[in-house]
């Protein structure tokens, strides 16, 4: 059986990082890390994420500031919120929470965040220095930042020559976490849902990362014996109409299934969830350096 990725540890280990060299910049007289987290309408699971950004922001030692807006939020207001938080000194890292209501052209408002302030790593200028393999002064989205953290854990550092396939193409996970296996000398396929026999690609795999959003879509006879399997899709099942059961979340591979072929696999919940918050505070923490000289 697979071994267990346990990501909800390794996050406490970086947030308790930060929280310590938080401590350290604190000490040398300079400002606190400043996070402010942005949230437009109603989208339970987006409140449930961003209350838990804000308090662990709260919990580094963070200046947490949340701006909670009604769905009806003009772009406009969102725009000039956005200049405010970029001019603020107080302010190291900007996160406006997706979904945005559709009146709202989420690319406008990405584009506006300040690329030294932009933790998320979604402006063009972070998204270009990924893909020029400028990592050292980069914003790398949270996601695909802990993803790598964990396959580290389980191969080392040096993940030379490794096949790795990520199933997905968004911006906010398919395609950052490609660049960066690319950047660690994988050799990397980006599959979707156009990919011919995807069963097939994955089983050459010796790192498979699931980001599709598609609950169980990876059955444990796609994974190659012994390769490490990071499930990046928190999917909610709903509970069934009648009888006694509650609803419950999967990720994008048949965990049972996979488990017993895999080397290394993270769990959903407790696997990527928990370490995206956690590369949130290390962004922050970093942007905060970089603007204390
Ligand atoms: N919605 C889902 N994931 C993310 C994320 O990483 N950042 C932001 N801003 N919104 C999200």
């Amino acid at each position: 059986m697979a071994e267990v990725i346990d990501g909800k540890s390794v996050a406490e280990d970086v947030v308790r990082m930060v929280k310590a060299l938080t401590a350290e910049l604190v000490a040398k007289g300079k400002a606190k890390p400043g996070l402010a987290v942005v949230i437009v309408g109603e989208d339970p699971a987006s409140q449930v994420y961003v209350a838990s950004k804000s308090r662990t922001a709260k919990e580094c030692g963070f200046h947490s500031l949340q701006h909670t807006l009604p769905a009806e939020t003009s772009q406009e207001a969102l725009l000039k919120l956005i200049a405010e938080l970029n001019a603020d000194p107080e302010i190291n890292g900007i996160l406006v929470q997706l979904p945005l209501p559709a009146h709202v052209d989420a690319g406008k408002i990405i584009q506006a965040i300040a690329p030294q302030k932009d933790v998320d790593g979604f402006h063009f200028i972070n998204v270009g220095k990924l893909g020029t393999g400028e990592l050292d002064t980069a914003f790398v989205p949270c996601t695909p930042a802990g993803s790598m953290l964990l396959i580290e854990r389980v191969r080392g550092k040096d993940l030379s020559g490794l096949n790795a396939v990520v199933v997905g193409r968004s911006n906010i996970v398919g395609k950052p976490m490609a660049n960066l296996l690319l950047a660690a000398n994988c050799t990397v396929t980006i599959a979707h849902s156009r990919t011919k026999d995807l069963p097939a690609l994955a089983r050459t795999a010796d790192i498979l990362v699931a980001a599709v959003g598609r609950p169980e879509m990876i059955r444990g006879d796609w994974v190659r014996p012994g390769a490490t399997v990071i499930d990046v899709g928190i999917n909610r099942i709903p509970a069934p109409e009648k009888g006694e059961g509650k609803s419950r979340l999967v990720g994008d591979v048949a965990y049972a299934e996979a488990a017993k072929a895999a080397g290394a696999i993270t769990p959903v919940p407790g696997g990527v969830g928990p370490m995206t918050i956690a590369m949130l505070m290390a962004n922050t923490l970093a942007s905060a350096y970089l603007a204390a000289g």
